[in-house]
């Protein structure tokens, strides 16, 4: 065989390796950059769709409790099908929102009095106490603050263990239920895990930990992202649209919004959560089309007469004297108002205030600035009436909107469309760079190749030659 082209041959086979070798090489710096860049840290819109940082153990053991449609007697029931994540964690049903507000419990002829209020940003409460120089109830959790965290120092924790025991809502006869259901669940490890062994065997201690781990769940970064217009325009990376700004001027200013609502950044820097936990009487009327107003008299003995006095109630069951419930008479928390526009789609529903009174944010902002000059059925309580900050705010309906649109920049999962897009343009930009030099380096390689081997074979004369050569080149 002629060694020449023996010797050709083997040096092309060479090259060309040398070649792979390079673009090998190539290939994987190239992957190793695009990890570095885009795997430390994801592109925004990828950080605020999904959820930001994993969850640690015990924020994910209160993830299956939230979601666990078995803690319910009958079975079907779980939190989250009155606090659902796409609608801001309340209620999931757009025709339910519109026609009452106010939901089934896990047996459907049972309803409670009132329409499910957010989930989200509730864990900064505070444990209910009357503040003296204020004249004013804070914290707790619920609209009339009942889960008032006195018994497990943590409101948050204390509503937890509601629901599952409310005939109303998830009607376990008892703890114990509960806890048996978790014992046989597939997260049962996970709860070993977190609280030790064989933390579920005494009943009373495992339902606080139960509770403790739905806080936790409901404190973390997934349900608490932070991640709306808003807190990008605090921070400083997104800009407001002129009408936009014009709201929170009004909501900072003449529409008196923030004094109840706080959307200012914290001292240290912490963004606002739109709630100052005080109690209210905004005069918001009865809501004719409340389900409660026809369940069976166990539940409402007063039927259609029923009245919500809110915390007045609550501090009067609770045995205060007349001097300290009669001025919380018909008082509501103030909800934070984050997520308050999140839906899943434009045409959803969603329903505002403690009874569901209204079915949108247009309503609501028309009913603050004109509950005492325009056209509205008379407030379910009389006492105690908000006359100081609302009712006749002389806002006009471009004011209204603007405010509105303002209050559309509270929901979170902000993804900004141009840099969405400008991280799409920079990735299809280095790939076509990429590619482009490959096919660069190849061709020239090649025409490289040619003219060395071309010029070679002339002087190929021995074995001895072909041998060195390949020891040159492997070494
Ligand atoms: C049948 C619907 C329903 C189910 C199921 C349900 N909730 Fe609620 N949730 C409500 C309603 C209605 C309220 C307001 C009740 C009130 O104020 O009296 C509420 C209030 C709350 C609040 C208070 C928010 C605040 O700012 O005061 C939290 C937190 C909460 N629920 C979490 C849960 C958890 C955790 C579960 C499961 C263990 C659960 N909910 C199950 C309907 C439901
Ligand atoms: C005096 C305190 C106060 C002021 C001022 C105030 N709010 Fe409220 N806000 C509340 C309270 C309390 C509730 C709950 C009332 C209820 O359900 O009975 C509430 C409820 C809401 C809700 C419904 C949230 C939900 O999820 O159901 C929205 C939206 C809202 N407020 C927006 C505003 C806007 C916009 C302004 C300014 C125009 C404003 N609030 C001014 C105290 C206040």
């Amino acid at each position: 065989m002629n060694k020449a082209f023996i010797f050709l041959k083997l040096h092309r086979v060479l090259e060309g390796a040398r070649i792979l070798k390079k673009a090998v090489l190539f290939l994987i710096c190239f992957l190793f950059c695009f990890v570095v860049l885009f795997g430390i840290s994801p592109p925004l819109h990828m950080q605020v769709t999904s959820s930001v940082n994993g969850l640690t153990p015990i924020e994910s053991l209160g993830k299956n409790l939230f979601f666990d449609t078995n803690l319910s007697t009958p079975p079907g029931m779980a939190c989250s099908a009155c606090h659902a994540p796409e609608t801001g964690f309340t209620g999931p049903n757009s025709t339910l929102n519109a026609n009452g507000a106010v939901y089934p419990g896990t047996v459907d002829t049972r309803f409670s009095a009132r329409a499910p209020p957010t989930a989200e940003y509730a864990g900064e409460s505070p444990v209910l106490y009357y503040n003296e120089t204020k004249f004013q109830w804070i914290g707790g959790m619920f609209f009339d603050g009942r889960a008032t965290g006195w018994m497990l120092g943590d409101p948050l924790a204390e509503q937890a263990q509601g629901p599952f025991l409310n005939p109303v809502e998830q009607n376990n006869p008892n703890s114990s239920v509960v806890v048996q259901r978790v014992m046989l669940s597939g997260y049962a490890d996970l709860f070993e895990e977190v609280w030790g062994n064989i933390s579920l065997n005494d009943v009373t201690k495992a339902y606080d930990k139960i509770a403790f781990s739905i806080a936790a769940y409901e404190r973390s970064s997934e349900v608490n992202p932070f991640s709306s217009k808003y807190d990008a325009y605090l921070d400083g990376t997104s800009g407001l649209t002129e009408l936009e700004t014009q709201g929170l001027t009004l909501f900072e200013g003449k529409a008196m919004c923030s004094s109840c609502h706080p959307s200012e950044l914290g001292p240290s820097g912490t963004h606002p959560l739109f709630t100052d936990f005080t109690y209210w009487n905004l005069g918001i009327p009865k809501n004719p089309e409340n389900p409660f107003y026809n369940v069976s008299s166990e539940f409402n003995p007063d039927g259609l007469n029923y009245i919500d006095y809110g915390l007045g109630a609550f501090l009067k069951n609770a045995s205060y004297p007349q001097s300290v419930y009669e001025p919380a008479l018909g008082t509501f928390k103030v909800p934070t108002l984050r997520n308050v526009d999140l839906r899943p789609t434009p045409e959803f529903v969603k329903s505002y205030g403690h009874n569901g009174f209204f079915q949108s944010l247009e309503d609501i902002v028309h009913f603050y600035n004109t509950r005492d000059v325009g056209n509205w059925s008379e407030p379910e309580v009389y006492v105690n009436l908000d006359t100081m900050n609302m009712g006749n705010l002389n806002l006009n309906l471009n004011e209204e909107r603007a405010i509105v649109a303002y209050l559309k920049t509270l929901n979170d999962g902000y993804n900004p469309e141009s840099s969405g897009s400008l991280v799409s343009v920079v990735l299809i930009g280095a790939l076509v760079v990429v590619l482009f030099c490959l096919v660069v380096f190849v061709v020239f390689k090649k025409y490289k190749i040619r003219q060395k081997t071309t010029d070679l074979t002339k002087d190929v004369r021995s074995w001895r030659e072909i041998v060195l050569f390949l020891k040159l080149n492997l070494l």
